[in-house]
């Protein structure tokens, strides 16, 4: 039987590199896959090649952002495919304009929360009765190394370090339900707002970020990796053979958040 045979994932973010990859790795084994997404182009191609590959994929245009978008989309969900047993709480990034705190816009704050840690909480507070409802699930969040260590940017830095803690406390508070919830915090993954952006020149190689990045780099040969490395984990965390796991964070950063080693060169 297939791992997630019956069950059905809703992915955010699902027309990009973590989520998309995820998706298609959840549909072969078995689950029926929402994809929330704000760029239609990109929602509907994924929805399309998941069908295309034999699988079982709804889209459904979300801004995760909103409350109303992301109740609008779980009922959407919901009602196509019967059930919710688990989310992929993906969509996320960090800006630019990520600076040190005195420098900082306070809209690029408000940005960056909206998207890495209300869209989280957001997609909980409406999936979760339907969890209730079918006496179970598994939640899992996207952190990032950095949200286990810190950043040169502040604001994703504290919005991925909030889910590690989010994530702890939903486990807590759900788990008499049956419902349990991990977050997975990956290293540098090749996608279009990481790896391949840096790579292209899109980024000043002298700028604190991608400094950062490359002292990582030169510090932890395994810290790079491919979308499909964090699809795995995913489909472990939305299948019973992670029963045993609550309230946990995967790093998947091949060694980066245990930042000692920087320390000691440094
Ligand atoms: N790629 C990495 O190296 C890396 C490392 C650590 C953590 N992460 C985290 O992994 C997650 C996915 O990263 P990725 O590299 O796959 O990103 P990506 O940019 O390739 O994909 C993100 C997707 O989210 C969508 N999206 C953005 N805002 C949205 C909104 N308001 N509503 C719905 N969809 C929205 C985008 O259109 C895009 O398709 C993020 O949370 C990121 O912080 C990534």
């Amino acid at each position: 039987m297939a791992r997630l045979e019956g069950k059905v994932v809703c992915l955010t973010g699902a027309g990009g590199g973590i989520a998309k990859a995820s998706a298609r790795a959840c549909a072969r084994e078995g689950a029926r896959v929402a994809l929330f997404e704000i760029d239609r182009e990109l929602g509907e191609s994924a929805a399309r090649q998941i069908n295309d590959e034999g699988g079982v994929a709804l889209f459904v245009h979300a801004d995760v952002t909103r409350d109303d978008s992301v109740r609008e989309g779980i009922a959407r969900a919901a009602e196509a495919f019967g059930r919710i047993d688990a989310l992929f709480n993906c969509a996320g990034g960090s800006s630019q304009d990520d600076r040190p705190v005195h420098q900082m816009d306070l809209d690029v704050w408000h940005r960056t929360m909206a998207l890495n840690l209300l869209h989280p909480f957001l997609m909980c507070r409406y999936a979760i009765p339907h969890m209730m409802e079918a006496g179970g699930g598994s939640i899992i969040n996207v952190t990032s190394h950095l949200g286990l260590i810190g950043s040169v940017k502040p604001a994703y830095a504290a919005a991925k370090g909030g889910i590690i803690s989010f994530t702890k406390t939903l486990a807590a508070q759900y788990v008499a339900y049956g419902i349990r919830a991990n977050a997975v915090a990956p290293g540098s993954i090749r996608t279009e707002r990481s790896i391949l952006r840096y790579e292209s020149g899109a980024v000043d190689p002298d700028s604190p970020a991608a400094r950062e990045r490359a002292t990582f780099q030169r510090l932890y040969p395994f810290s790079r990796g491919e979308p499909e490395d964090i699809a795995s984990i995913a489909v472990f965390l939305a299948s019973d053979e992670s029963r045993m796991l609550t309230g946990t964070t995967i790093a998947a950063d091949g060694g980066r958040s245990n930042y000692l080693r920087v320390a000691v060169e440094h």
